[in-house]
């Protein structure tokens, strides 16, 4: 039995470059792993099985757990059955990457119950066939990512920084989010500017995504506005939402249909899951 944490992420910042041919959008963001955990175990067994301790999260091939054993058995030539339960604690539909970091930790636990058949780096390059943000989760924690998002840039670790995730109990679709995205209309900032600003402690939060999420659920720009007015810090969208996060040394006050997470920064050492 192999029992691994899988991280929730928040984008620092999030900048929508341009549409590809393919409909995929090319980005540039700063991704930052927080202590904000599901939990997974995993068993090599009779036969397949997942179990998830939210009911609505579905258990078949839909869930990108399978993609990412159908991955590792396909690219290995591997043949096992394993048992999976996974114990869900991170809001899904929030942008915080909760389906993406459960596929990262799966590939990872795979590799260590089949005695490591798979470098990082191959782990890495095979990851962006289940999802974006899918590479991410292997890195170590704080990533610049370019591409769909899966092309990282590992970065040393920020100084840790304590935040708080606030997530209205409704879902925002990513993909209805990007189609609902002008890119001729989002501001001009070059990415690598902003990179720098982060690394050399000026950093400047922000996400192309907020115009399309607060236009399909705009209940999300007063709640950004609301946490503003309360005296919190740089309120941002996570990924393409429907949580944001800010900073601040209270509690937001109880807000009706939503929930806050105290959250920090967090990264893995080199050899190590988080
Ligand atoms: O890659 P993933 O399956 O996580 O993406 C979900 C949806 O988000 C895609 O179908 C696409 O509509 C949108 N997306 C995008 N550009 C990206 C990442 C995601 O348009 N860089």
């Amino acid at each position: 039995m192999l029992t691994l944490k899988s991280p929730a992420k928040v984008n620092l910042f999030l900048k929508i470059l341009r549409r590809r041919p393919d409909g995929y959008h090319e980005l540039a963001s700063l991704f930052q792993a927080i202590n904000l955990f599901d939990t997974l175990h995993f068993k090599m067994s009779q036969e397949d099985s997942l179990t998830c301790t939210d009911p609505s999260i579905p258990t078949d091939g839909a869930n990108l757990v399978w993609k990412a054993v159908d991955l590792f058995r396909q690219k290995t030539q591997l043949t096992f059955p394993v048992n999976i339960h996974l114990e869900k604690n991170i809001p899904h539909q929030a942008g915080l990457g909760g389906g993406s970091s459960n596929a990262a930790t799966t590939l990872w636990a795979l590799n260590q119950l089949c005695g490591e058949p798979a470098t990082i780096g191959q782990l890495q390059r095979w990851s962006g066939e289940i999802g974006s943000d899918v590479t991410f989760f292997l890195s170590e924690g704080t990533s610049y990512c370019t591409g769909r998002g899966e092309i990282l840039q590992s970065l040393p670790s920020l100084p840790t920084t304590s935040l708080w995730i606030v997530k209205p109990l409704e879902g925002l679709p990513t993909n209805q989010v990007y189609q609902n995205l002008d890119v001729s209309a989002l501001e001009a900032r070059d990415p690598q500017v902003s990179l720098e600003g982060f690394l050399s402690g000026k950093a400047e939060y922000f996400n192309d995504l907020e115009v399309p999420a607060f236009r399909i659920m705009p209940k999300l720009l007063s709640l950004k506005m609301q946490l503003l007015r309360e005296g919190f810090k740089s309120v941002t969208l996570c990924g393409s939402g429907s949580s944001l996060f800010c900073f601040g040394n209270k509690q937001p006050s109880p807000i009706q249909d939503c929930r806050s997470y105290a959250a920090q920064f967090v990264n893995r050492l080199h050899h190590q899951w988080f």
